[in-house]
């Protein structure tokens, strides 16, 4: 069946290369609409979209002489994605904060399904701090980002800004797809974020946890065609769209809902940075400063991924992460076997561009006797790595 795609157009002088890559993706296996802006209907005309997508194109969203007077929901709900292209700085704004003001960022708003953003505009405009601010979030919220590239600007500066090539932004949109077909299905299971141990009722025990990881593994996932369930430890970040977010505190919250997830679950990721040990008591009342010292008795925490090792099933595979200050390579080892894992991803804290509150990741791969070195890469990428190497361990059974 053909994949739908919204193409939402926008008032930047790279309105032109929307046309192209309209009548590219029309050759392909894709149905297309075409959604303007008042503004992009200054640098192209409607009819030129109409005739090269062989649909209507929609840039009022009070037009009185269409048949269906909520248009905007019943596309947003034809649409598998929705393609900003050239997303001007202005759009880019107001669809990371949820403003709905015309067809284009409307119909973004209702959409629950892959968005891609594909920015041009002026080096300065691109440049600017609210600008990169608000890509930031579109990532953040889970929306694809086809990077502006740099070059000859229209407005004669040269710098970062033009629209990525046609092609680019074609094979951007292929990939969606592509990944789709791998997880179609299969229920994939991600712990992600720390989990934090009550010392008392205004006191926890915690870790530098960022949760960015285990989402960027979440949002992959979705987009390999899987039935994704996140159980989270308190992160800053948002719920992703159409993936089951269950939150939680503590390390024995996350074993419990695991557990109730584990029996059908076939991928089971456990990025979470979990608390091994908990205080053994938490006080009922604010503990008060009173002594020179305060010893607190700790107590082990359950074991997750040993616990999903011990009771794997035949249709499973696992996937276990080692943060390590020392001898990496030695512990990682350890627990891909100890945990009867079928893949352990390490990290070296001190690796720079590794670790928790970073965008990028560099890791070492181990499975079975194999140990892979992987380059510094985005956590999302590294998403897609983790689970197309799951798979792969999955049909070699
Ligand atoms: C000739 C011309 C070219 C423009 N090119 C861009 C551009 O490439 N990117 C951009 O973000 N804004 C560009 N702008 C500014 C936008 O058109 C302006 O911010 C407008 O409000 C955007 O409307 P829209 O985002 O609703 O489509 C351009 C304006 C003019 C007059």
């Amino acid at each position: 069946m053909k994949k739908h795609v919204l193409i939402g157009v926008c008032g930047g002088i790279a309105a032109y290369k929307a046309c192209d890559l309209v009548s590219q993706l029309s050759k392909k296996d894709y149905e297309i609409k075409v959604l303007m802006t008042k503004h992009a209907a200054e640098f192209v005309s409607p009819l030129t979209f109409e005739s090269l997508s062989h649909n209507k194109c929609y840039d009022d969203l009070f037009n009185k002489n269409i048949e269906d007077p909520i248009e905007h929901i019943t596309l947003a709900k034809w649409a598998d994605i929705m393609v900003l292209v050239p997303a001007t700085g202005n759009v880019i704004a107001k669809v990371v904060h949820g403003i709905a003001d015309d067809f284009v960022t409307t119909t973004f708003l209702a959409c629950h399904t892959k968005k891609m953003i594909c920015p041009a505009m002026n080096v300065h405009m691109y440049e600017n701090q609210v600008t990169q601010d608000n890509l930031s979030r579109a990532k953040k919220l889970g929306y694809t980002i086809v990077d502006a590239e740099v070059g000859h600007l229209a407005c004669n500066d040269t710098g970062k800004g033009k629209l990525a090539s046609v092609d680019t932004i074609v094979k951007a949109i292929d990939a969606q797809f592509e990944k789709e077909e791998i997880l179609k299905g299969k229920n994939v299971l991600i712990t992600a974020g720390p989990t934090q141990e009550a010392l008392d009722p205004v006191r926890f025990i915690s870790n530098h946890s960022s949760g960015k990881q285990g989402y960027a593994i979440a949002k992959a996932a979705r987009e390999m065609g899987a039935n994704v369930t996140i159980v989270a430890g308190p992160t800053n970040l948002n719920d992703l769209d159409g993936v089951n977010t269950i939150h939680i505190k503590s390390a024995r919250d996350m074993f419990e809902a695991v557990k109730e997830n584990l029996d059908d679950a076939n991928y089971i990721i456990m990025a979470a940075a979990v608390a091994d040990y908990r205080p053994e008591v938490v006080a009922d009342q604010k503990i008060k400063k009173n002594d020179d010292c305060l010893e607190i008795k700790m107590v082990k925490n359950p074991d997750i991924l040993k616990y999903a090792g011990e009771h794997k099933k035949d249709n499973q595979v696992i996937c276990g992460f080692a943060m390590e200050t020392e001898n990496l390579e030695e512990n990682a080892h350890k627990k891909l076997v100890s945990k009867n894992c079928d893949m352990l991803i390490a990290n070296n804290l001190f690796t720079s561009g590794a670790g928790f509150k970073t965008d990028t990741n560099v890791v070492t791969l181990f499975k079975n006797e194999e140990r892979i070195q992987l380059p510094k890469m985005s956590k999302e990428e590294l998403g897609v790595k983790i689970l197309e190497t799951l798979f792969e361990i999955e049909s070699e059974r």
